[in-house]
């Protein structure tokens, strides 16, 4: 029997009533902020109009933290609970927004006001702590004067820098240079997938989601599947790396570029349609995509027959529902199939049986948005852009610790130490750097003797970091490392999608023991986790406990001692 068998079955119904899946996560968005709660005679309805059996959307309305059981407000606060907001307010802002609005996190005023939902990450990274109220933004050092309306609300844009001679991801939003300039071309030449798919493949693009696969290769994988009927193309914009911003960046400040994008890698893959999947905590990505899309199809570099050259391929845009875990491939596709986001074993891998069981890619947001210009320029001129033995560029962001916060485009390959202080200007105010979290929660801690270290996949794997999707967090020294224990553990405990049981229960114990100061207990339930875990999440969590065992040996030996 293999893991995917139980899903069968209700994949096989929906492709019967023409896939009602993605239709799911909006019909509960909807009554949830319509009447603050999911009602059982709500998933019953819902689950009968859309044909989905009543078993699979209860999973679906109780997985997702928007959909949750806590009932809603008609005022609702997302505060951001993420590592920059910790690390910029030493994780004080989250009390004090409660008792500014005189309700704990998850809860709601009797009246119905008000609900608080803590969240990670807002993609503000770079000027929190930050909240959403509703879908407007407010993000500073007076975030609660903000909420209370005492101060004016500040939704700052977001600082990109360029790195390099020659920017590809920022050139439009940089130097306004427009989109659109390959494809209508490209889509009429005689045999237009495959020259996208060989200048790819000679650029050495791999994926920017965290995985680092080729994405020539995903590609063709797909085009080459044995499967009978269509090929799906989803790009994934959840970025749930607290810390991370750029592919909000992207899709607010150069949607068409996205876009070009996806067309491109939708041809490559065999694709009749694809789908753009922007997390839920990001209101202004999704209304700027959506808006780009409409404009596409309005140009005709969308849809039926694509500029007289005979190629179907449409867009359409899917939002999310806050989960960290649905931004892992098999997870987000169970989510767009409107079930809950557990993950799935593999093989088979998405490329051969994936959305509604069809071939589907999944491409990162930075991975499609670099296509373009390698199909512009070819793929040898983007081969020779990175360093050190690295090819290509890419976008990293650092957070609101540093003199000068932003998304900086680089050359692969570039030491570490360069970004930090010579691009960013080192922490601000004189602040005494502690560690760098690079990648996410699942990427690592370096200490600063570690910073000559390169901006490159393989060479940070060998010092037991990843570089996932290239957020570098500089933490300084007023923050103690048990509490940087802790809260990486609550975040493993809080978004664990619960499908495997190292998982679910060691980010559990694994908080349990940090509290504790327990680090025998800690190291062994990441041993656990590491080698027992059914996808990248449990090792993930692992390897990064394990570099903050490292980074803070000294400190945490002396408080477990005390
Ligand atoms: C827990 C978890 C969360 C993930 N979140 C994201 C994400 O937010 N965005 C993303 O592009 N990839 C994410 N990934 C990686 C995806 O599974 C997948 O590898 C990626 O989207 C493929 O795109 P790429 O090949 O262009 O990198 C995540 C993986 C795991 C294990
Ligand atoms: S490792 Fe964690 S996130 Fe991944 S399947 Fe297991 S429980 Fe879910
Ligand atoms: S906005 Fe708070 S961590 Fe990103």
């Amino acid at each position: 029997m293999t893991m995917s068998q139980p899903r069968e079955p209700v994949v096989e119904l929906q492709r019967r009533y023409g896939w009602p899946g993605t239709a799911a996560l909006d019909r509960l968005r909807a009554v949830k902020r319509e009447r603050g709660q999911i009602t059982s005679a709500d998933i019953d309805a819902i689950a009968a109009e859309l044909h989905l059996p009543r078993a699979h959307l209860y999973g679906t309305a109780t997985f997702f933290e928007e959909f949750g059981m806590h009932r809603r407000g008609q005022r609702h606060v997302s505060v951001c609970a993420g590592t920059a907001c910790f690390a910029a307010s030493q994780g004080r802002h989250i009390p004090a927004v409660e008792r500014a609005l005189g309700i704990s996190r998850g809860g709601c005023t009797d009246d119905g006001g008000t609900s608080l939902q803590p969240v990670y990450c807002l993609g503000y990274c770079y000027g929190g702590p930050a909240a959403l109220d509703g879908e407007q933004a407010c993000a500073g050092p007076d975030l609660v004067d903000q909420l209370l309306g005492t101060a004016p609300r500040r939704d700052p844009a977001i600082p990109a820098y360029s790195g390099v001679a020659q920017p590809v991801l920022l050139a439009g939003i940089l130097g306004g240079e427009r989109s659109w300039r390959s494809w209508p071309h490209v889509v009429r030449e005689p045999d237009a997938a495959r020259r996208v798919v060989t200048e790819v493949a000679a650029s050495g693009l791999r994926g920017r989601g965290g995985a680092g696969f080729p994405v020539a290769q995903k590609w063709e994988s797909a085009a080459t599947a044995r499967t009978e009927g269509p090929r799906f193309l989803i790009v994934n914009g959840d970025e749930g790396d607290p810390g991370s911003y750029i592919d909000r960046l992207l899709l607010e400040g150069d949607p068409n570029l996205v876009l070009e994008g996806v067309a491109l890698a939708g041809l490559a893959a065999h694709a009749s349609r694809g789908f753009i999947y922007v997390r839920a905590e990001y209101p202004k990505a999704r209304d700027a995509i959506q808006a780009a899309v409409i404009e596409a199809r309005a140009a005709g570099h969308l849809g039926l027959d694509i500029a007289g050259s005979g190629h179907d391929f449409d867009v359409e845009v899917v939002e999310g529902a806050g989960s960290y875990v649905a931004g892992e491939e098999t997870s987000l596709i169970h989510s767009m199939e409107g079930l809950r986001g557990g993950t799935l074993a593999r093989p088979p891998f998405p490329t051969t049986s994936g959305l509604f069981g069809y071939p589907t890619v999944v491409n990162n947001v930075e991975s499609v948005a670099t296509v373009p210009w390698i199909v512009e320029h070819g793929g040898a001129a983007y081969a020779q852009l990175g360093v050190h033995g690295e090819h290509g560029q890419r976008l990293v962001c650092v957070n609101e610790s540093f003199a000068r916060p932003g998304v900086y485009e680089v050359p692969l390959g570039i030491p570490l130490r360069r970004i930090v202080d010579d691009l960013a200007g080192g922490l601000k105010n004189g602040r005494r750097l502690r560690s760098l979290q690079v990648g996410g929660p699942l990427g690592g801690f370096l200490a600063p003797e570690q910073l000559d270290l390169p901006l490159s996949g393989p060479a940070l794997a060998a010092a037991g970091v990843s570089l996932g999707h290239a957020s570098l967090l500089g933490l300084d020294d007023t923050i103690p490392g048990r509490a940087v224990l802790k809260h990486l553990w609550r975040f493993a405990a809080a978004e664990s999608c619960g499908t495997c049981s190292p998982c679910r229960i060691g980010s559990l114990r694994g908080l349990e023991f940090a509290r504790r100061g327990d680090l025998p207990s800690v190291r062994q339930i990441c041993a656990t986790m590491h080698s027992a875990s059914l996808c990248a999440f449990g090792p993930g969590v692992a390897q990064a406990v394990r570099s903050v065992l490292r980074v803070y040996v000294e400190e945490l030996e002396a408080g477990a001692s005390r």
